[in-house]
């Protein structure tokens, strides 16, 4: 047995680890061709064009904001709006229309705060610094601020140059087109995710594949699992089975194995055991045959020997009392007694080697087409005084018997039944006929005196009787016959309340 589960297990992990190094060179393929597919010119030029193309829209809104820093410091003329503090009033609407929201603040030549105005939508605008001025002191000419804390806006530094002297400064914050922040932070984006993945290629292909081989390990185990608790399955029963044929094999008829299931398994289970429980039948027939056979034998042996002398002396007996001519009326009384002992006595056992003889007959068996309700009724007639009922089934098909021997086996049943009744005082006979499951069953009971428990196991046996002057031969030619017929016999009894016979016939 361990062989087969050596077997299903090396069958499995092949199984499961032969495509292992093909499935691992196309999930590594796939991996890198997939990688590639985000990796490929195509994609990158594209990536490039579209970081240039914002490249050129931003320069284009560069040039347009230093436009409108002109614009401002063409129509802002006096120098006083630089020296000190204090709300004024402005008309920029011709510029506001042109270009849309900005912030203008004003600073002294010192770089101090000194106001400022919102021009279009209100939004949010980043806080300029001090610190930020201050690098722009020195400057004459338009400058944009580099590093803008808040990249959403653009800032420039206006330096307000009144008769070539510096008398303060302008800075102008305008924000950027929102679809161009839009799209230049998802450039920014992907380019990013790009050099990430560049970088950590090597990386995700490693956990990729310790990913597969851990989804493929869990697989090969979760595999050899239910291989295992199927070759469990499988294995029970066939262990049962080998265990099972031993003790059969060893004489033990009466094992029956007990496993319950639905598939092939328990198809071959149910016919192992029905082929124990023929080969039991066929054993104990040949057992039955045998025993009957031998004991045929000595019947007709014995009854031979024992008929052979009976003949002549029964002449003997005759004669010695015909040729006595004395005339002792006292010894020729006497002779005429013992002579008539002797005669009966021989008559005895003429008779009885009559019966031994029928017994020890083997007539061959001349099988018809019969149909068994039929002979039943028929036989049922010789008993006119009984009480019987019969209860006959009306789908009985033919079989096959010897038509003389089984009305044989219904008389010794009858003539049993109709002793033990008459035994009782009183008692009905019931026969009845079954067909099921492919054969015949034929019940004969009676409520006659039943049989005592002890006796039960004997009735069959030829020579067994409780009655004085019967032979014990009935059940035992019973018997004989059902079993030259293919079929069996079994009693049922009670004592005090009757017996049953059941017989199983095959058709
Ligand atoms: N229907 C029955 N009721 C009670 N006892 C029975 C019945 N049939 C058989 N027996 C018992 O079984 C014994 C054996 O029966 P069997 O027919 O073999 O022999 P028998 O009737 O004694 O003699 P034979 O049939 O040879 O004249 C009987 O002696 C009787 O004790
Ligand atoms: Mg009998």
């Amino acid at each position: 047995m361990r062989s087969i589960r050596t077997k299903l297990l090396l069958a499995l992990l092949i199984i499961t680890l032969l495509p292992v190094y093909p499935l691992y060179h196309l999930v590594k393929d796939f991996f890198s061709r997939s990688l590639e597919v985000g990796f490929n010119e195509k994609v990158i030029e594209a990536l490039e064009n579209a970081s240039g193309l914002s490249q050129i829209v931003f320069s284009q809104f560069r040039e347009e904001t230093l436009d409108l820093c002109r614009a401002l410091k063409r129509s802002i003329r006096s120098p006083s709006l630089f020296k000190s503090a204090g709300r004024i009033k402005f008309n920029f609407t011709p510029i506001e229309k042109k270009y849309g929201a900005f912030r203008l603040q004003f600073y002294d030549k010192k770089g101090v705060f000194l106001r400022q105005h919102f021009s279009g939508a209100v939004l949010v605008y980043p806080a300029i610094y001090e610190a930020q001025l201050h690098a722009f002191q020195v400057k004459t000419a338009l400058s944009f601020f580099e590093t803008n804390p808040q990249p959403a806006f653009i800032s420039v530094y206006v330096p307000a140059i009144f008769s070539n002297e510096k008398t303060g400064a302008m800075v102008v914050t305008r924000p950027l087109p929102t679809a161009f922040v839009e799209q230049s932070r998802q450039v920014i984006e992907v380019n990013q995710m790009f050099q990430a993945i560049g970088i950590l290629r090597g990386d995700l292909e490693k956990s990729f594949i310790l990913a597969f081989f851990v989804i493929y390990l869990s697989f090969t185990v979760l595999i050899i699992v239910l291989g295992y608790l199927f070759y469990q399955r499988i294995s029970r029963p066939l262990i049962a089975l080998a265990a099972g044929t031993e003790k059969v094999a060893a004489g033990d008829l009466d094992y029956r194995m007990q496993v319950k299931s639905g598939d092939e398994i328990g198809k071959l289970v149910d016919s192992f055991n029905s082929m124990i429980e023929k080969v039991k039948t066929k054993q104990e027939q040949v057992v039955e045959l045998e025993k009957k056979a031998a004991w045929r034998e000595m019947a007709r042996i014995l009854a031979h020997e024992i008929k052979n002398p009976l003949t002549p002396m029964q002449l003997t007996v005759q004669q010695l009392r015909d040729e006595y001519k004395g005339d002792d009326p006292l010894y020729s009384k006497v002779l005429a007694e013992c002579t008539e002992i002797i005669s009966d006595e021989i008559a005895a056992l003429q008779k009885l080697v009559r019966t031994f003889s029928e017994f020890a007959r083997m007539p061959e068996m001349q099988l018809v087409q019969a149909d068994l309700n039929e002979l039943i009724r028929d036989v049922r007639k010789l008993y006119k005084d009984a009480d019987v009922d019969l209860d006959l089934s009306s789908n009985l098909p033919l079989i096959k018997l010897d038509d003389e021997q089984f009305r044989r086996i219904l008389k010794n049943l009858f003539k049993n039944s109709l002793d033990s009744i008459k035994e009782k005082g009183a008692g009905r006979i019931s026969i009845s006929t079954v067909f099921q499951n492919e054969t015949i069953l034929i019940g004969f009971s009676d409520t006659g005196m039943g049989i005592k428990d002890e006796i039960l196991p004997r009735i069959f046996e030829p020579h067994y009787s409780t009655k004085k002057q019967s032979m014990g031969l009935g059940l035992a030619i019973v018997k004989r016959i059902i079993l030259e017929h293919g079929g069996s016999i079994s009693v049922e009894s009670q004592t005090g309340k009757g017996t049953r016979f059941s017989i199983i016939l095959p058709t």
